[in-house]
């Protein structure tokens, strides 16, 4: 029935403090600020805008969603395939409710998406999920590489799509892609992909307390 439907969340994962949540908003925002000046992101407009005259100004291209958080399973109600079985796993039944740091490595913006890539300790892999990788269809990524935050979704995008995006850049990385090195910026080094997708790799990692919990909506 419904209740039992209802047992099981939506989605478990780490929720960031609120006031480390306005702090990594200010730092996207701050990119998306720089980025849309830069002359090389200028030259690719197009892949925002479909126009190469048009305009783009990043921080109202992207809606901001809800509280920030780092997904490790969407169990959909328990409808998701293997949500129960996640749900009943000793590590996050364990840990459910505990602090931890996450450690924000990257920011990344595709025409769909805006993110920030978590890179996940030994411990914290334990939460992670055996397939969220695989389900996107990138078989040869290391575990927790689809970890991430979304920071805002462009107009009829769904947050869904920013780990994919993310997945994607890894993939091109993985493939030998080096990228074209745009500039170093003062929060690290700009790397542009192709197809509107730009990746900065954060000097500094930007920590941030987490609690793992989950949401029911
Ligand atoms: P993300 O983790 O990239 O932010 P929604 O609001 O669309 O129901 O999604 C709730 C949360 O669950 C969002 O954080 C979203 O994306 C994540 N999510 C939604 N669908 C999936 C999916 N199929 N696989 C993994 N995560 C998902």
């Amino acid at each position: 029935g419904p209740l039992e439907e209802m047992s099981l969340p939506l989605f478990f994962g780490w929720f960031l403090l609120s006031s480390v949540q306005d702090k990594v908003r200010c730092t996207s925002m701050d990119f998306l600020k720089t980025l849309d000046t830069l002359e090389a992101f200028k030259k690719h407009l197009s892949d925002f805008t479909g126009k190469a005259e048009k305009e783009v100004d990043l921080e109202q291209y992207f809606q901001a969603k809800g509280t920030l958080h780092c997904t490790t399973k969407f169990c959909d109600y328990g409808k998701a395939p293997g949500a129960k079985p996640y749900a009943q796993n000793t590590a996050v039944k364990e840990l459910y409710g505990s602090a931890f740091e996450l450690s924000l490595s990257a920011l990344f913006v595709t025409p769909r998406t805006v993110g920030a890539r978590v890179s996940l300790t030994e411990e914290q892999l334990l939460l992670w999920p055996a397939d969220p990788e695989e389900e996107a269809g990138s078989t040869s990524l290391p575990r927790g590489s689809r970890a991430h935050i979304t920071l805002g979704c462009a107009e009829h995008v769904e947050p869904v799509q920013t780990g994919l995006d993310l997945l994607e850049i890894l993939t091109l990385q993985q493939e030998g892609q080096q990228g074209e090195p745009i500039e170093e910026m003062e929060l690290g080094s700009l790397t542009y992909y192709g197809e509107g997708r730009w990746l900065l790799t954060l000097r500094e990692p930007i920590c941030t307390p987490a609690c793992f919990s989950s949401f029911y909506g």
